[in-house]
């Protein structure tokens, strides 16, 4: 998909998109020029008709001629006007007007209109404007016939200043990452298996000029990484272990690592899940997707920050080989786990990854994971999880997260939580009870980190939509990859 800025005149799409407030008598550069095109019929339908009235998320199509058509979106009221209204009308724009292009290209109006009556500036309305558009746009469609795809977003403004073009260059550029990762979560786990994203590990590494460390199983062993290996002993996919880093080119200011879970199937192992929630399990590699996406957006930005991501690839499947419940593991750190649930596998990847980044004396440590059902009982498909260490560490990110349009909530990791773990044999249980589940399994992975900032996001309940929600379509979100690379970037 192309991204061009450009002055409302010299747009070339054959679908304009152009937003407008309840009960606000302003017009925008792009309003008027729909309005001199038609006649006034802008104008007309908002003044005289009333067919026309800027409540939230109401669509008005009409076409000024065959190769002109017009879309018109309410934002609703500017006094509850947030980034994350703007962000599903964006979305809702951009899947509208791909039913009415023909031409393959749209053109979304935004910057004045927004930036003028509300406080959000004009490089983060571009970057969100081309980011949601793009969600909104969205269609795995490499198994589908119909393949109706816009080719090209036309981003207008009256006046295009660099603030304006650097919003649009890191919204294309995270807007990527997304597509990137909602690809690699949709494709097949018979395809998408551990080896299958080390090899797209190396080539990402390749195409952006980072250090790459692919570890296979002999090598996972002298790592002595025990814990995440026994998860991926069930399976025939043998087990991988990735780390990329990208290192600017002068001292960078900060250093993070970046873990994602890689599960890349989760049927439970020998706690055989259900076949109703097995049924999406093959998103369970959520947290790698969106670390390679990332990385490649970093390799593109090129900000003065060094950033490592790692994961830890295996399946964890049910059969001869596998790991069973009662199995005493020790980790890469020496820590020993009793496994009293095969299912609650990706705490165990993550132990190793966690104790593996400890090497890499990183300022910061940040784990993506599709870690507990419970994060979805506690706060549903729209709000990520967020546990840590370090206060300072959440507080910042929770605030850029808002900024660019995704929900997060704190949940605490309290000392008490340990006795939900106790083990008579090893130093943990790998479970507990069915009490405090996401808090329980944040408390496990911090016995395996040595930062001082680790911060961990629990994306089960948000990784993954099994119907259409407020901005996204079915299936893969790419949650908080926006809110990550943005954070990276701060
Ligand atoms: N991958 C699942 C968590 C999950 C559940 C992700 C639903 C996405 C949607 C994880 O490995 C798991 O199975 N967790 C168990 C832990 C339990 C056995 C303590 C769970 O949440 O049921
Ligand atoms: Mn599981
Ligand atoms: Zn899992």
């Amino acid at each position: 998909m192309r991204f061009i800025t450009r002055k409302i005149k010299e747009q070339n799409s054959d679908t304009i998109i152009c937003f407008i407030f309840e009960n606000d008598n302003k017009k925008s550069e792009t309003f008027k020029y729909i309005d001199e095109l038609s006649n006034g019929l802008l104008s007309k339908q908002i003044y005289e008709c009333e067919t026309i009235t800027g409540k939230f998320q109401e669509t008005f199509k009409f076409a000024i001629n065959e190769n002109l058509k017009v879309l018109i979106v309410g934002l609703g009221k500017k006094e509850e006007f947030t980034r994350q209204k703007f962000s599903q009308c964006i979305a809702l724009a951009a899947r509208t007007a791909k039913t009415l292009s023909k031409n393959k290209s749209i053109a979304i109006e935004t910057i004045e209109n927004c930036c003028q009556s509300t406080n959000i500036n004009k490089k983060d309305i571009a970057q969100i404007t081309l980011t949601s558009a793009r969600i909104g746009l969205y269609q795995f469609d490499k198994y589908v016939a119909d393949k109706n795809k816009i080719e090209t977003i036309e981003l207008l403004s009256s006046n295009i200043d660099p603030e304006i073009e650097k919003g649009a260059e890191i919204g294309a550029f995270v807007s990527f990452a997304m597509k990137f990762a909602k690809d690699l979560v949709n494709e097949s786990a018979q395809i998408v298996t551990p080896r299958y994203i080390a090899n797209l590990a190396e080539e990402i590494a390749k195409e952006h000029k980072l250090e790459a460390k692919i570890y296979n199983k002999n090598q996972i062993k002298e790592l002595n990484m025990n814990a995440f290996l026994a998860v991926g002993q069930g399976s025939i996919n043998e087990p991988m272990f990735i780390h990329l880093t990208y290192k600017p080119k002068t001292t960078p200011r900060k250093k993070i690592a970046l873990i994602g879970k890689g599960i890349t199937f989760d049927a439970g192992g020998m706690n055989i899940k259900p076949a109703s929630s097995m049924l999406t399990m093959k998103s369970d590699m959520t947290g790698a997707a969106a670390i390679l996406g990332i990385i490649q957006a970093i390799g593109k930005l090129q900000p003065d920050v060094e950033v490592h991501v790692i994961s830890a690839l295996c399946e964890n499947m049910t059969s001869g080989s596998a790991y069973k419940q009662g199995d005493i593991l020790t980790a890469m750190n020496g820590k020993t786990i009793e496994v009293d649930n095969t299912d609650a596998e990706g705490r165990i990847t993550l132990a190793d990854a966690l104790c593996y980044a400890d090497y890499l004396n990183a300022d910061e440590v940040i784990d993506i994971a599709t870690l507990t059902g419970a994060v979805i009982v506690a706060l549903g498909n729209n709000i990520t999880g967020i546990m840590g260490n370090n206060q300072n560490q959440i507080n910042n990110f929770r605030e850029i997260a808002e900024e660019f349009c995704e929900n997060t909530w704190q949940m605490p990791i309290l000392d008490e939580l340990k006795d939900n773990l106790k083990s008579e044999i090893a130093d943990f249980k790998n479970t507990g009870g069915k009490s405090a589940g996401t808090s329980t399994a944040a408390w496990f992975l911090s016995n395996f980190t040595k930062s001082k900032s680790w911060m961990h996001l629990d994306i089960a309940g948000t990784a993954y939509l099994d119907k259409t929600n407020k901005e996204t379509l079915f299936g893969p979100t790419g949650v908080m990859i926006r809110s990550l690379i943005n954070y990276i970037l701060s």
